[in-house]
């Protein structure tokens, strides 16, 4: 550990001697670079979110993730109407309340979701209509809003209120039928019980600029010129294999009714583009100064609603995917490309990687940064050191030396070892056949170092998370802690 702060101690100084003497630096995001999507985000300004199903938090795996990477949370259905408002007039706020108090035990915010939606009535309500179900609707808000008073960052006050196709118009719906002012009046009734909360319209197929985003922009900017209180707009971004191209222009035309945008239910589809959405809308919230966060729809790829669509940053172990990553690169201003370059494209022997072990999401790193032979080698946490970067070396045939940046040494099995459980070490580059890997192809664009004297990989041994956790070679079973995403850095 010693070493690490002792590097940190030295970028500190370099950068307050570069500040004095007054040059533009280009190592502050670097420096600054948070390893988790909560305290990156924060770095930004932002908050990093996940809906919860308040359920799991008995879970340690699932809570482990929740309270490591993300400092803000929403329930999955805990507030909406069906669980709060079981029968007329009897509120049940226990799921709400109890996320409420593990957010607040954790250090964070909370957004509310929802107040009204058409989906997830109580059954009474869904047979009311006119003013009965108009009253019954607003004493609703009313009632929610005033429990949760105080505690809640921002209520998405009305959910998906607006038709799917050209017609920019509202869905139909039992509200609806109450009347066109149906909105309105929830905005009102949620700001007169809920002074210090966001109040935000919220909907889907909003991610470019289409009918039904301009329906809603055509709203917003009304309610604004008229003074019905709404602070923001919540756009679900549940998608495809594919990203609106004008996904951003769409986020900054509604910032620019003087409202907050949000991301609010990011989830993407599984296939060869995921990492890339992520990665693409992360970058397009940090573009827009009043994008003040982001909630993935779930926290692993098996919590999800959308079953096989593996649609997440965490797969049903826990472990991070290309898409965490490019993320986390994305929060922490990365301009690389996000994913592993194919192996069978070979890699830029002209560039430096740093190398992220799946599992931990941790860097292949020379311990202590040692320049001696024999050197062990391990993993860390990211911080784009020298002692983390690596050049790949052409040996001819697909086979590459990895050579460190820091020490000029490459990775090497120690002494030609071909036993399981064997040192990585770095060592003056000889071109032996046991400092020679082989990319091997993981999904998701990860890949697996095989060593070409033991025909081993290179992994975390035991599955460590931890810094300093040893680097050895194990037979190549394909395990998380055997695959690595090659991050382009230089
Ligand atoms: C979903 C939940 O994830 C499911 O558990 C539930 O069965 C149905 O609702 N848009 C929304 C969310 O605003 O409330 C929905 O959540 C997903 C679509």
């Amino acid at each position: 550990m010693k070493h690490k702060r002792a590097l940190r101690a030295a970028v500190t100084i370099a950068v307050t001697g570069a500040l004095a003497a007054g040059m533009t630096l280009a190592l502050t995001s670097a420096a600054s670079a948070g390893t988790t999507l909560g305290t990156s985000a924060a770095e930004k300004g932002r908050y990093f979110g996940a809906a919860v199903a308040t359920g799991k938090l008995s879970t340690s795996a699932y809570t482990t993730i929740l309270n490591r990477e993300f400092n803000s949370v929403v329930p999955e259905n805990e507030m909406k109407w069906d669980a709060t408002e079981p029968q007329q007039g009897q509120f049940n706020y226990s799921g709400g309340d109890r996320l409420v108090s593990h957010a607040q035990a954790n250090g964070m915010s909370v957004r509310g979701h929802t107040l009204l939606w058409h989906a997830q009535q109580p059954g009474w309500a869904q047979g009311m209509s006119g003013s009965a179900l108009r009253n019954a609707a607003i004493n609703h808000v009313t009632q929610v809003a005033t429990h949760f008073r105080g505690k809640i960052y921002a209520w998405d006050v009305v959910n998906e209120a607006f038709a799917d196709g050209g017609s920019g118009g509202r869905r139909d719906s039992n509200l609806q039928r109450t009347g066109n002012d149906w909105i309105e009046a929830a905005f009102r009734a949620a700001r007169a019980a809920d002074p210090g909360a966001k109040l935000c319209y919220n909907d889907y197929n909003t991610d470019g600029i289409n009918a039904k985003s301009t329906g809603i922009y055509n709203m917003v900017r009304d309610f604004r010129s008229r003074g019905v209180p709404i602070d923001c707009v919540g756009f679900q971004s549940h998608l495809g294999t594919s990203l609106a191209g004008d996904y951003q222009a769409n986020l900054q035309r509604f910032a620019d009714l003087g409202v907050d945008v949000q991301i609010t239910e990011l989830d993407v589809m599984t296939g060869g583009n995921q990492a890339n959405i992520y990665g693409s809308v992360t970058r397009a919230c940090l573009a827009v100064s009043r994008c003040t966060g982001i909630t993935t729809w779930g926290v692993r790829d098996c919590d999800s609603w959308r079953g096989s669509d593996n649609a997440l940053l965490f797969d049903c172990n826990g472990n991070k995917k290309a898409a965490y990553t490019a993320v986390l690169d994305a929060l922490n201003g990365g301009s690389t490309p996000p994913t592993t370059p194919p192996p069978g494209s070979g890699v830029d022997t002209s560039a430096w990687y740093v190398l992220l072990n799946r599992n931990s999401g941790k860097a292949l790193d020379v311990y202590a940064n040692a320049t001696t032979d024999g050197a062990r080698i391990s993993q860390w946490t990211r911080n784009n050191g020298t002692n983390q970067q690596w050049q790949f070396v052409d040996s001819g045939s697909g086979w590459y030396r990895l050579k460190a940046r820091s020490s000029s040494k490459v990775l090497d099995v120690y002494n030609f070892s071909t036993a399981d459980g064997a040192a990585i070490v770095q060592w003056a580059d000889g071109n032996g056949t046991n400092q020679q890997f082989r990319l091997a192809s993981s999904a998701d664009g990860y890949v697996r170092l095989i060593n070409r004297n033991s025909g081993k990989a290179v992994e975390v041994q035991g599955s460590s998370t931890a810094d300093g956790g040893n680097v050895v070679q194990y037979a190549d079973w394909g395990g998380s802690n055997q695959q690595w995403q090659l991050v382009r850095i230089g």
